[in-house]
Formats: C-alpha cells, sequence, structure tokens
C-alpha cells in the first residue's frame, strides 16, 4: 500500500510554491504552480496559506534568503503551511543568504548560518538543493546538495584564453571550468585586511597578452574581481571578464565595476538583477533550475 502512494508520486507532476525572492524566475519556468496566496497584513506581517490539497504530495520550493530578512520568514512560512498541509517538501534555493557567516572570527559573534541553516533542518525537508553554496563549511549544519550551474558559464569562459579563480575559494570551479574549456588555469592569492576590502596577488603565471576569465562564486562590493582586475592589467594582460553565478552588487560596486579594467561581467539571476551597467551581461537560471526539478 505504503508502495503504491509512493508510486504514485514519482510519477505525479512537480508542484512549485515559491517566495518573492524567486518569483523572477519561477515565472519562468514551465512548471505547474501551487495555488497559494502571502500577503501583508497592513502591520506589515506575513500571511501564507495554501489554496490546495499536498497531502502526501512531493511539492518544490524556490526561495532565496537574500536581504532583507523578510525573504527567510517568507520561506519559512510557506515551508511551515506546506508541512502542516502534509506535503512532502523539497527546497531548491537560487541563492543562500547568510553562509558568508560562516564561523566565529571574534569573541561574541553570532554564527548566523547556523542559525538559518538549524531553523531549516526543523522543517525534516526532503531534499534540499542549493545553487552555488557559498561556503562548503555549512555542510557541518545542513544537508544540502551543492550546485553549479557550469553549463551556464561555458559560452563566456571557453573564449577566453586562460580561466583564473581570484582566491582559493573558486578554485575547484575555476579548474573544473579551465578543463572543460582546453585552457589553461591561473591561480590567485587573496587577503582581506579587513572586511569587505581584499588584497589579490599572483605568482609566477604567464599571462601576457592573453583574454582572462575570472570565476567567483559572487560579486559583492566588487572588491575582489577590481583587485583581481588591476593586478591582471599590470601584468599586461589583453582584457579580463569575469563570471559569477550571484551578481549582489552592494553600496557602489557597479559604479566602481564601470571605472575598472574589467571588460565583462556575467552573472545569473539566481537574485533580482536590477543592475545597470553595459559591462553587465545577466544569464537567465530559470531554465536551468527547471531541469534540476524535472530530472529529481
Ligand atoms: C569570497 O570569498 C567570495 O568567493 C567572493 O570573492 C567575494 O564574496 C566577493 O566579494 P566582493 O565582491 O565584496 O569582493
Amino acid at each position: 500500500m505504503v508502495q503504491e502512494i509512493s508510486g504514485e508520486m514519482n510519477m505525479a507532476k512537480p508542484i512549485l510554491f515559491y517566495t518573492s525572492s524567486a518569483k523572477h524566475i519561477a515565472e519562468r519556468m514551465r512548471i505547474k504552480k501551487g495555488r497559494f496566496v502571502m500577503k501583508r497584513f497592513t502591520d506589515g506581517e506575513i500571511y501564507v496559506r495554501v489554496l490546495e490539497n499536498v497531502r502526501r504530495k512531493k511539492v518544490w520550493v524556490l526561495a532565496s534568503t537574500f536581504s532583507p530578512a523578510e525573504n527567510i520568514l517568507e520561506l519559512f512560512f510557506l515551508l511551515d503551511a506546506l508541512k502542516r498541509g502534509g506535503a512532502r517538501v523539497n527546497l531548491i534555493m537560487p541563492y543562500f543568504g547568510y553562509a558568508r557567516q560562516d564561523r566565529v572570527v571574534e569573541n561574541g559573534e553570532c554564527l548566523s548560518s547556523e542559525v538559518v541553516c538549524s531553523l531549516l533542518r526543523g522543517f525534516r525537508l526532503n531534499k534540499v538543493l542549493v545553487i552555488e553554496m557559498h561556503s562548503p563549511r555549512l555542510k557541518k549544519f545542513l544537508k544540502y546538495e551543492n550546485i553549479v550551474p557550469f553549463e551556464l558559464f561555458y559560452p563566456a569562459a571557453c573564449r577566453a584564453d586562460v580561466v583564473a579563480a581570484p582566491d582559493k575559494g573558486a578554485v575547484e570551479v575555476a579548474k573544473k571550468i579551465s578543463r572543460a574549456c582546453s585552457v589553461s588555469f591561473a591561480g590567485m592569492e587573496k587577503i582581506r585586511p579587513v572586511k569587505e576590502k581584499a588584497r589579490v596577488t599572483m605568482k609566477a603565471d604567464n599571462v601576457k597578452g592573453k583574454r582572462i576569465m575570472i570565476i567567483d562564486d559572487m560579486i559583492s562590493t566588487g572588491g575582489t574581481i577590481i583587485e583581481a582586475g588591476k593586478m591582471l592589467k599590470k601584468r599586461g594582460v589583453k582584457e579580463v571578464s569575469v563570471v559569477a553565478t550571484h551578481g549582489l552588487f552592494t553600496g557602489s560596486a557597479v559604479k566602481k565595476l564601470e571605472k575598472s579594467p574589467i571588460k565583462r561581467i556575467y552573472v545569473t539571476n539566481s537574485i533580482p538583477q536590477k543592475a545597470t551597467s553595459r559591462k553587465i551581461k545577466v544569464i537567465d537560471i530559470s531554465g536551468f533550475v527547471e531541469g534540476l526539478i524535472k530530472k529529481s
């Protein structure tokens, strides 16, 4: 009897629910949307109600946790409504916010990523997929599958002569891309003398006259890639471009990037892209996310 039920569930078409953080992606996906209400009361509190029978059904939730923190609450309330309705919930997160606060550096600090993970754990989710989680340290706090959207990067990255990583964290992904594109790889070293400031150096790599594609998981203040770009220009590269999964572009990042030696910046719309610059090219991630759901 139980097997019959799970057989039905496997054949059933996925149903998608989403929060406002991922509406721009969900709307482009050809996946049946679940009916639900998500609204604000007059005092600003969030109200969520699922309008269909989800009992024993496998449903997908698409949501990110970038700022404002309301995005996290929307996600938790939607998960709660679905779990109360008896759904088996899979979560897919285009961007996992708070992942950069992944360790305690100074006494008295909150371990914010652990807080978000432990709350998610409480929902006993069936499966969690995260598009390029910033830090593998979160594996200690939550069971999830890290998905790097390599196929979206190849068209831009494979036009370069050299694929480069601006810091240790980007090496694995950048090396994989360089191998897939059959181009050489160059590694850089990054230190942060103070929070949100970067200093980038490079050892003996020969990059003179080459077209470089820097690979990173995210662009926030832009400091990392601007510093990397300046350093590479001093070494005589022909041009420097960047591919990054998440484009946060905080503060005056876009203005600074406009004036920088970076030629092109490719980011996905894992986070809604409002940044306007002729340098920035947005790669739509919705087809990729749809594919992940369909093959799961
Ligand atoms: C660093 O560890 C990350 O991979 C990115 O390089 C970093 O978060 C980018 O931040 P920003 O643009 O502020 O330098």
